[in-house]
């Protein structure tokens, strides 16, 4: 049989489109329409529509993996020397099945839930613990998107907690370039002056903060306590930008006293990817910890007191605190911090330093041939990267060490970088010494490459997580056991609105941990990457002629990125018509809270337009507030399909008001899944939007990352789209690498290419049936707030459960019952408080969407049953929820049955899912922080 044997379009479309044929029938009957294109015109306003389909035929998964294969063949990898922050690791097969390759780990939310989340949570937690312990900082946050802008974040949060009024940040000049260029991007819009020197040249008392990095980016090991020292005495933060392999034998962070860690996780065992994705991780002192971005799992205790984890402190702070939020960091880099915490539980500390002392001790070895072959070796201290001066001989030993196989960083004109890594053995290094025309093997490794007061002193990874016993059986069944118990897409619909979890087909996750992707370096000589070129270059053709506009950055690693790279691009074009002046973005009150904080962090005043009761934007107050801003309006930020899951029918006049005044409108793309193929944000009149990969277009959300946000512009801001220190362009990089996370993008190119423009479109159309079904199901059990004009929503709907609250029933209860039912709940009290914004997509099968019903109903019956009080208030279903094991067997005093409260309706009886926790008492957790590893002793006293 040849993959021909299909129609691959039926073939695509029954991959990623859950309705069969005759299910999609049933559930336009239950609508009362007489087909999908009927309920598409009652849904989406005509005069928006596309008048042309998507152009391309669909590829069957074979066609799609054979192209990728020839891609692949594209791509040359060398064995990368060049370092950077980016560095050849070792995935250790056992992670790579049992996570990166597990639908388990991979298809999994941000732990909102805690409940459904705890075992990613537990290694989250891990990788909190790995990252203070070898940062020798109390606290850290459970990952960030690269290492450049951990670094942007580490300044910001230093402005936020100095103490020290100066205006000026201080960069060490050994900083990674791109850490350098991403630090200035951020800078610029905030007034901050970033100084770029050597350290000896710092002015402690015209700084707010300072960050070296350690070991630099040429490889040196420097002492920084005396800087660090004087910092603080100017009340100044100190910075180091670290490696965590390097720290398992160089004096810590804290050891030095520095007030914030940043790095990349990269090399604990996750492929460059050429770029990414990677874990960035933050570490800082206990009294920073309410300043710190992005996400902090935390240890509380569940209703029954014992342990529990969940995300801590600041989680939902960009809801809340708006454009005065600490960043606008919203998906991370989970799967990847999972995997770099898995790594070292998979080699523990012994394991770690012995990579790090051979990592090392073949460097030692390395610079003493050099040294003793003539070569000007620079670095006197080192870890594992050496800088060579060879002067008008750069060309000519990069040429011979390609000859070779290898790939040296160019550095400046005149010099040479080589960084080793855990793939290096003595060959690597005979063939570095062939490149400089040496003949031989490097002597034995005779001494330290740093001084001996550099060594590290402080133990780490003492926890007994990081010294189970590493038999493989062990392991794999401690990531099967994490795995269990948390509920992902691969046990149940997750249907979050505003998220779109769709299914991530297995064919478009094949290729990522194909060697070809997964090893190049991100700043391989570009004629290494044709590969990547050919599909990069494809995707962003596709997602040009879907969204309408005219060319995409691949940078931004997130959706929240690609908002903060969308506006400077829109900044940077007023500066260039001589209008820099413009500072104000209109933005929704019922928008998404990165969106305010993405502004914020652009320097731009933001202000918020009211909505009408229909939930639409209100046209009044946009226009007055256009007005008034007159020529100070920058842009505005709006969402489409809205928050509130509508097309509003007055989109057009909302981009014209904001024209009209010379801003610029940026259409949040996050709800594109409702119009791919239908409607294009480009001839709605955006002029940017992001597009989040990781909603529409089949990345996984990896349990919180890792995600990629593209931005799609009009031809007037293309020449506005970043730069980068690597590639070139005018404007400053947002990411540490020029595509972003650009493996994952191959995903993203297997989903288009595989669906077809027509089987895109039709996924488009499913998506709103199975919300409107949705939606037509629960009528008359639950208030469905927001419709457009003919009753209809677009690909989600939203839920009131306010009018439960006279009983006592919240929003919470709710959530928390779904779980009973082996559901992860809808997304919570956003746009509005107390409701739930219910997102089916595509992928659902009309038996799963038909049991998420039945179990809706029957909570709501059961919500029927304490309004009528027919049973306690506060001692029922809804409020003991979930059910763990626990309950089940402990003695049963309930005015419920067993049965009732442990098996209800929508609840598999074989297939159960028992949460291991129950309710997690989230006030606990905020008010006693602890955000690593708790000792073992304290499990043992809970279950006492
Ligand atoms: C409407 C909207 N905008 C922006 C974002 C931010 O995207 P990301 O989490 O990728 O940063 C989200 C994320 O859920 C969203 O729903």
């Amino acid at each position: 049989m040849t993959y021909s044997t299909y129609n691959p379009y039926d073939f695509a479309n029954r991959r990623h489109i859950g309705p069969s044929p005759s299910e999609m029938e049933a559930m336009l009957q239950a609508l009362g329409v007489a087909s999908l294109e009927e309920l598409i015109d009652q849904t989406v306003p005509q005069g928006i529509r596309q008048d042309k389909p998507l152009s391309w035929a669909p590829l069957s998964e074979g066609e799609m993996l054979a192209h990728l294969r020839k891609a692949a063949g594209g791509n040359k990898v060398l064995t990368s020397l060049i370092g950077q922050g980016y560095y050849g690791t070792v995935t250790p097969p056992a992670i790579q099945r049992n996570v990166l390759e597990n639908p388990g780990w991979y298809t999994a939310y941000t732990p909102y839930q805690p409940e459904i989340a705890q075992g990613r949570l537990e290694a989250l937690l891990n990788f909190q613990t790995m990252v203070a312990d070898l940062t020798g900082l109390p606290i850290a946050n459970a990952s960030l998107l690269d290492e450049s802008t951990a670094c942007a974040e580490a300044m910001v949060m230093a402005k936020r907690v100095a103490k020290s009024k100066a205006a000026a940040f201080f960069v060490d000049e050994n900083c990674h370039p791109q850490n350098i260029a991403v630090m200035q991007t951020r800078a610029a819009p905030l007034g901050i002056k970033v100084v770029v020197g050597r350290p000896d040249a710092l002015d402690p008392a015209a700084v707010f903060g300072a960050i070296f990095q350690y070991p630099g980016t040429y490889g040196d090991v420097v002492d920084y306590t005396g800087s660090i020292t004087a910092l603080h005495e100017a009340k100044a933060v100190a910075i180091l930008a670290t490696d965590l392999l390097a720290l398992t034998m160089l004096r810590e962070p804290g050891a030095m006293r520095a007030d914030i860690a940043v790095g990349s996780a990269q090399r604990f065992g996750v492929p460059m990817g050429y770029g990414g994705p990677h874990a960035a991780f933050m570490s800082c002192r206990d009294d920073y910890k309410r300043s710190m971005p992005g996400r902090i799992v935390g240890v509380s205790i569940d209703a029954r007191g014992n342990p529990a984890y969940r995300l801590a402190l600041q989680t939902r702070e960009q809801h809340i605190r708006r454009e005065k939020a600490t960043s606008n960091v919203c998906t991370a880099q989970a799967l990847l911090a999972v995997m770099a915490s898995m790594y070292a539980v998979f080699h523990g500390p012994e394991g770690l330093r012995a990579i790090a002392e051979r990592v090392h001790g073949l460097t030692e070895r390395l610079h003493r041939a050099l040294r003793a072959a003539g070569a000007k070796v620079l670095t006197e201290a080192f870890f594992d990267t050496i800088t060579v001066e060879v002067g008008v001989g750069q060309a000519g030993i990069l040429a011979a060490a390609r000859l070779e196989g290898l790939n040296l960083r160019r550095v400046g004109t005149d010099r040479v970088g080589i960084s080793l890594d855990e793939t290096c053995d003595e060959r690597v290094c005979m063939r570095v010494l062939r490149a400089f025309g040496i003949d031989g093997v490097p002597p034995h490794r005779e001494r330290l490459g740093f001084p001996q007061p550099m060594l590290r002193d402080v133990d780490y990874l003492t926890h007994p997580v990081f010294h189970m016993n590493r038999a493989e059986t062990e392991m794999m069944r401690y990531m099967r056991r994490l795995a269990d118990r948390d509920l992902a897409l691969d046990r149940a619909m997750i249907p979050l609105g505003s998220c779109t979890m769709k299914l991530n087909a297995a064919a478009e996750m094949l290729p990522i941990t194909w060697p070809e992707f997964a090893n190049l370096h991100p700043f391989a000589p570009a004629d290494q990457a044709q590969g990547y070129a050919e599909v990069i270059d494809d995707l962003a053709a596709k997602l040009c002629e879907i969204t309408g506009y005219d060319a995409m950055s691949m940078q931004p690693n997130s959706g929240a990125q690609g908002e903060y790279a969308g506006l400077l691009t829109i900044q940077a074009w007023h500066r260039s018509r001589g209008e820099g002046a413009r500072d104000i973005c209109l933005i929704p009150m019922s928008a998404h809270g990165t969106n305010p904080a993405s502004a914020q962090m652009c320097g731009m005043k933001v202000v918020a337009v009211k909505s009408a009761p229909n939930g639409d934007i209100d046209l009044d107050d946009f226009r007055d507030k256009a007005a008034s801003a007159g020529d100070r309006l920058a842009a505005c930020m709006i969402t489409y399909p809205s928050t509130h899951g509508v097309f509003e029918e007055t989109v057009r006049e909302v981009c014209k008001i904001t024209h009209d005044h010379g801003g610029q409108v940026y259409i949040d793309g996050a709800n594109l899944n409702a119009m791919v193929g239908l409607v294009k944000p480009g001839e709605i009149g955006g002029d940017v939007s992001h597009l989040n990969l990781h909603k529409t277009f089949a990345i996984p959300h990896g349990g919180g990352g890792p995600g990629m946000g593209p931005i799609g512009v009009g031809a007037h801001l293309a020449p506005f789209l970043p730069g980068h220190p690597e590639t070139g362009g005018a404007e400053g990089p947002v990411s540490a690498a020029p595509f972003g996370s650009a493996s994952i993008l191959l995903i993203s190119w297997a989903y288009c290419v595989m669906m077809g423009g027509a089987g895109l479109t039709q996924a488009t159309r499913v998506a709103i049936l199975n919300a409107n079904y949705i939606a037509a199901r629960l009528k008359g059990a639950y208030e469905v707030l927001f419709m457009g004009n003919r009753g209809r929503v677009a690909h989600e709907c939203i839920l009131d459960t306010r009018p439960f609250a006279k009983a006592g029933i919240t929003v919470d209860d709710i959530a928390k019952r779904l779980i009973d039912n082996g559901f992860h709940a809808p997304t919570m009290s956003w746009p509005v408080a107390g409701t739930l914004m219910v997102e089916p997509t595509e992928s659902e099968t009309k038996a799963e969407i038909d049991r998420f019903v039945t179990a809706m109903l029957a909570i709501r019956a059961e919500i029927a049953a304490v309004e009528a009080g027919e049973i306690d208030a506060a001692n029922n279903p809804l409020k003991r929820a979930p059910h763990t094991v626990e309950d089940l067997v402990a003695k049963w005093d309930r005015p419920y049955s067993r049965e009732q409260g442990c098996f209800p309706p929508a609840s598999f009886r074989t297939d159960k899912y028992w949460p291991p926790v129950g309710r997690v008492d989230n006030v606990y957790g905020d008010r006693n922080l602890v955000c690593t590893c708790p000792p073992m002793e304290d499990y043992a006293e809970a279950a006492e």
